[in-house]
C-alpha cells in the first residue's frame, strides 16, 4: 500500500511537471521561413494539443504532444503510411523555439519566434470543397497501354526543352516512334511560379511549352505533363492545389496530350479513400471538360484499391506500386509481387507498375529482358527512362522487339496471370486476342535454370505452334513440351498458338 501511494504521489508530481512545462510553450509561433522540406510556416500549441502547418501539407494535429522537462515532442502523421513517425522535438531557446527532429530523410532544424494569433491566422492554408464522388464516363483513349517515353527515371528534375526536343528527335530517327512510343512525358521539374491571374508558367528551362508541344506534334509525337493535388509536388514544384480548373486548361491550351498526377503533398490533405478518390476526380473532370483529349495517368502509389476506382475517376493508368529504381530485386518485386489484379485492366485503363529502367545501366541485358518481357505480359504501359539519345544497340534491340511489344499492345488487354511456380521459376500467361497466349517462363535465381513446361498442363492446345520472341524463331516443341534455358534472372517468352487445323 506505501509503496503504491509514493509511485502514485511520484506520478502527480510528473504530471503537474509536464503541465507546467507545457503551459510556458502555449501560444502561437510562426517559423523563420526555410525552404527546407517540409517549409513549416506556423505552430499553434493550446496545452495538451497542437498544430503544425507546413506549405507542404497545410495543417497537422501534432500527435503524442507530451513535455519532456522544458522541451515538448510530438509527432506528425502526412498521411502517408510509410512514414516512420520519429518523435520532433520542440525546445526552448534564447533564439526562439527551435525543432529538431527527423522527418522522412530530412533533418529539420528550424526555428519559430512568438506571434500573435492573428499572424498565425494570416498564414491559413486555403482548403477547398471536394467534388461529390460520382463515376466520370471514359474518355475513349489508351485502348492499349500507353507508350513512350518520360524524363524522371533518368533525369530527374534536370530536364530542358532542348533534352526533350534531342529525345523527340530521337524517337523518330531510332524507330522508336514507329515501334509506339509516342507519348513524351515531361515528369516532375518543369513548373515555374503563377502569374498574377495564377496561371502557372513552366520554369527558365522550358520557355515555350506551346512551342515544344507544336514541335512534338509536328513529329507525329505526344506531349505529357506532371502535377499533384497538393500544393507541392514530390520534388517540391508548384502542385495544382485551388487551381485545378485552371491548370487543366492551362495544358490544354499549351497542346498537353497526358498528364501524370502524383498525389506528392496532397497525401497531407486527402488521405482517406474517398478524398483521394474525389480530388483525383476533380482534375479527371476538369480534364474532360477542358475538351482535349488528354490521358489520365494516376500517381497515389496504389493506394485504397485505386484499381477499382480509376476509371470512374476518369483515369487511363493507376500506378499500382512504389516507385521502381534501377536494380533487378526493385523490379521483380514491382513486377512479380505486387501485380495489381489482372480485372482492373483493360482497353482504356492500366494497372501501371512504373516506367521501365531499361538502358539505365543497373541491371544486365538478361535482367532488361525480363522487364521488358514481364512488363509486357502484365500490360503495363511501356514508358521509357533512359536517355535514348545515346541508346546502346543492346538496349535499342530490347526496347524495340516489335513481337514482344506486341504481346503488350494485344487489342484484348488481358493481364497475365502467374501458373505456377516451381522452385525460383515462374510461369506467367497472358490471353491474346487471336486465341494464343504469351507465356513468360522467368528464372528469378542468380543461377542458370533449366525447366521443362507441358503445354496441356498449362490448359494449352497440346500440339501447339510456339514462336520465341526474343529469338525471333518457331520451336520444334515434341512431345507437347518445351524445354526452358533460362540465363541467371532470364527469360523464355514465346507466343504459343493452337496447331492450324
Ligand atoms: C514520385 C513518383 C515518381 C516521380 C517523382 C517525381 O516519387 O512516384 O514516379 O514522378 O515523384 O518527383
Amino acid at each position: 500500500m506505501k509503496r503504491r501511494l509514493a509511485g502514485w504521489c511520484a506520478a502527480a508530481f510528473l504530471v503537474a511537471a509536464q503541465c507546467c512545462a507545457a503551459a510556458d510553450l502555449r501560444g502561437y509561433w510562426i517559423f523563420t521561413p526555410s525552404a527546407e522540406f517540409p517549409e513549416f510556416t506556423t505552430l499553434t500549441v493550446e496545452g495538451q494539443t497542437g498544430s503544425i502547418r507546413s506549405l507542404w501539407y497545410g495543417d497537422l494535429p501534432m500527435l503524442n504532444l507530451h513535455a519532456d522537462g522544458e522541451r515538448l515532442i510530438f509527432q506528425i502523421d502526412n498521411g502517408n503510411p510509410r512514414l516512420e513517425k520519429h518523435d520532433l522535438t520542440l525546445t526552448p531557446t534564447a533564439a526562439g523555439l527551435v525543432l529538431t527532429g527527423q522527418l522522412w530523410h530530412t533533418h529539420l532544424n528550424v526555428t519559430a519566434r512568438r506571434a500573435e494569433r492573428k499572424e498565425v491566422e494570416s498564414r491559413a492554408v486555403p482548403t477547398y470543397p471536394l467534388p461529390r464522388l460520382r463515376d466520370l464516363p471514359g474518355n475513349g483513349l489508351a485502348r492499349t497501354p500507353p507508350m513512350g517515353w518520360n524524363s524522371w527515371n533518368r533525369f530527374a528534375e534536370h530536364i530542358d526543352e532542348k533534352t526533350v526536343r534531342e529525345v523527340a528527335d530521337t524517337l523518330v530517327s531510332s524507330g522508336l516512334r514507329d515501334a509506339g512510343y509516342v507519348y513524351v512525358n515531361i515528369d516532375d521539374g518543369w513548373q515555374g511560379l503563377r502569374d498574377a491571374t495564377g496561371k502557372l508558367q513552366p520554369n527558365s528551362r522550358f520557355p515555350d511549352m506551346k512551342r515544344l508541344a507544336d514541335y512534338l506534334h509536328s513529329r507525329g509525337l505526344e506531349l505529357g505533363i506532371y502535377s499533384s493535388p497538393g500544393p507541392k509536388s514530390c520534388a517540391g514544384y508548384l502542385g495544382s492545389y485551388g487551381h485545378v480548373t485552371q491548370d487543366a486548361q492551362t495544358w490544354a491550351d499549351w497542346g498537353i496530350d497526358y498528364l501524370k498526377y502524383d498525389l506528392c503533398s496532397g497525401e497531407g490533405f486527402y488521405h482517406t479513400s474517398e478524398t483521394v478518390r474525389a480530388t483525383y476526380q476533380q482534375m479527371g473532370a476538369a480534364l474532360q471538360a477542358t475538351g482535349r483529349p488528354i490521358v489520365y495517368s494516376l500517381c497515389e502509389y496504389g493506394r485504397f484499391d485505386v484499381g477499382t476506382w480509376g476509371r470512374k475517376v476518369g483515369g487511363n493508368l493507376w500506378r499500382t506500386t512504389r516507385d521502381i529504381s534501377d536494380n533487378y530485386s526493385s523490379m521483380a518485386k514491382i513486377g512479380f509481387d505486387q501485380t495489381a489484379p489482372p480485372e482492373n485492366a483493360g482497353p482504356g485503363g492500366w494497372n501501371d507498375p512504373d516506367m521501365l529502367e531499361i538502358g539505365n545501366g543497373g541491371m544486365t541485358a538478361d535482367e532488361y529482358r525480363t522487364h521488358m518481357s514481364l512488363w509486357s505480359l502484365l500490360s503495363a504501359p511501356l514508358l521509357l527512362g533512359n536517355d535514348i539519345r545515346s541508346i546502346a544497340p543492346e538496349t535499342l534491340a530490347i526496347v524495340a522487339n516489335a513481337e514482344v511489344i506486341a504481346i503488350d499492345q494485344d487489342p484484348l488487354g488481358r493481364q497475365a496471370r502467374m501458373a505456377r511456380r516451381v522452385g525460383e521459376t515462374e510461369i506467367w500467361i497472358k490471353p491474346l486476342a487471336d486465341g494464343s497466349s504469351a507465356v513468360g517462363v522467368f528464372n528469378r535465381s542468380t543461377a542458370p535454370a533449366q525447366l521443362s513446361v507441358s503445354w496441356s498442363e498449362l490448359g494449352l492446345d497440346a500440339q501447339p505452334r510456339v514462336r520465341d520472341l526474343w529469338k525471333h524463331a518457331d520451336l520444334q516443341s515434341a512431345g507437347g513440351s518445351m524445354t526452358a534455358d533460362m540465363p541467371a534472372h532470364g527469360v523464355v517468352l514465346v507466343k504459343v498458338s493452337p496447331a492450324a487445323h
